[in-house]
């Protein structure tokens, strides 16, 4: 009941694109779907799970209505954070995907969720295509895994992978990585996309046929997505992210896709010397050291998900006379920052033309909600100007291109986390009506343009 069809499988030959996926019948030359050139190869597909009878598995339509509402039931794993992205814990049977840069800490992260399981007395097996035991070894004893109850197997081949786990029976399977593991009867190298699409598809089927959860990781492609955008993310349940930037110690661990829960939660962790830890008020760490009036810096209380976040966005100008002004966004939109630049210039006066301007989010984090604009506008402004910005300010707001604010979502719970960390003032775009809430400890500047806002948030010059 639990085998994987090999022998009954039939085959097919198909040529799928290896960047995006797409299927054709016969060979292309130009992929007319993601442009690629000579990119389709000759795949073996099996044609076991397109059965001749209609209903083979047995199951019959039911009316809705009478169906009874079920909980899933849920693994709580030791991480709040990660409990709180998936949806409120582990639903058994689901196949989950983090996806993420290599070396950014998916190996840990799953190495981490493992020992937190095993410790709850759960059987964990953990395949591993990439790293041999002793590498793994290393690395839990550096995490202080003493590793009882994870059972370590190193094979990059999925049919002795899944008899592995046929043999073990666990309450938690981990794959680490999608993109090594292959299966002799597909075409293709590991990695490419034939193979990792039937991987993931023979894992999906044990993780449901044993009603096992099942987590995978995948790296990403340069473009930014598992193994070209559409060939696994609609297979999985569950799609997360984990992403930072090599030099920083933050990690965010994002939902992009939950069929058992939002995905707009988000986890925030820092990798320290002893693996993740999970950060609790992410706030408080990522303006640790932030100083009030300072130059060039400005407060913005984002939106990581749904959680508000406050960030410090820091601006520097400098005259140059000789080569094209140069832009740099770290952290911020590139597109952004030249629209914003743009809008100063026209719309509030400031001659940036000849100046490079540096735009730079602290603690490596990446923002790139419209409700920054302001923020980023400021900065610029403060420091192009040398005037600081007023004591105790944050700012958020939309810049559109005539220099008028614009609105942003859930202003209230972000004001509140400003007004948690004690900042006083708060500049935001002209509010329409009488806001719904009623903060007294903050004072709250609204204004209507770019221009307005530089002249109440910034100090006057010098
Ligand atoms: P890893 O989990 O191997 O990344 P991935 O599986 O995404 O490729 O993490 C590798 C990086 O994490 C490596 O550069 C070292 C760092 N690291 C720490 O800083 N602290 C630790 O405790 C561990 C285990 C790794
Ligand atoms: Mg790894």
């Amino acid at each position: 009941m639990k085998s994987n069809n090999q022998g009954k499988s039939k085959f097919k030959s198909v040529f799928v694109c290896q960047q995006c996926g797409k299927e054709s019948p016969k060979w292309l030359g130009h992929c007319p779907d993601c442009q690629a050139w000579n990119s389709f190869a000759e795949t073996r597909v099996t044609l076991s799970r397109a059965p001749s009878s209609p209903h083979p598995s047995g199951n019959k339509p039911q009316e809705l209505s009478q169906v009874q509402k079920g909980d899933f039931p849920r693994f709580q794993l030791g991480f709040t954070e990660v409990n709180r992205v998936l949806g409120g814990g582990l639903v058994p049977g689901s196949l989950v995907l983090v996806g993420g840069e290599p070396g950014i800490g998916k190996s840990t992260l799953l190495l981490q969720i493992s020992a937190l399981m095993a410790e709850c007395s759960k059987v964990v097996a953990y395949i591993s295509g990439e790293e041999s035991v002793n590498q793994v070894k290393l690395r839990s004893e550096r995490l202080g895994i003493v590793g009882k109850g994870i059972y370590f197997l190193s094979e990059p081949d999925l049919a002795a992978v899944l008899e592995c786990l046929e043999g073990l029976s666990p309450q938690l399977a981990v794959v680490d990585s999608i993109q090594t593991m292959y299966l002799e009867d597909v075409a293709g190298m590991p990695g490419s996309i034939s193979q990792v699409r039937e991987c993931t598809w023979r894992l999906e089927r044990w993780a449901k046929q044993n009603n096992v959860p099942l987590l995978v990781t995948g790296h990403v492609t340069k473009e930014g997505a598992i193994a070209g955008p559409g060939t696994l993310e609609h297979i999985v349940d569950v799609v997360l992210y984990f992403e930072g930037e090599p030099f920083s110690n933050y990690r965010v661990l994002r939902s992009a896709k939950n069929r058992f829960g939002s995905t707009n939660e988000v986890g925030i962790f820092e990798m320290s010397d002893k693996g993740l830890v999970e950060v609790d008020n992410p706030s408080q760490v990522f303006l640790s050291a932030y100083k009030d009036e300072t130059m060039g810096s400005m407060v913005v209380p984002t939106l990581e998900g749904n959680r508000p976040l406050l960030v410090e966005i820091q601006a520097l100008t400098t005259s140059n006379n000789f080569a094209p002004p140069r832009r740099i966004a770290n952290g911020v939109d590139f597109n952004r920052l030249l629209l914003i630049i743009a809008v100063l210039t026209k719309r509030a006066g400031l001659k940036l033309f000849n100046q490079d301007i540096i735009v730079n989010v602290t603690g490596g984090l990446k923002v790139n909600e419209p409700a920054v604009d302001l923020g980023i506008a400021l900065a610029i402004a403060s420091s192009f100007r040398d005037a600081k910005p007023i004591s105790g300010l944050v700012a958020l707001g939309e810049v559109g291109l005539n220099g008028e604010l614009r609105g942003v979502s859930q202003l209230d719970r972000r004001i509140a986390e400003a007004i948690r960390l004690g900042f006083q003032s708060c500049l935001i775009p002209r509010l329409k009506s009488k806001p719904s809430f009623d903060f007294a400890d903050v004072q709250l500047i609204q204004a209507g343009s770019v221009a307005e806002a530089l002249r109440l948030g910034l100090t006057k010059e010098g």
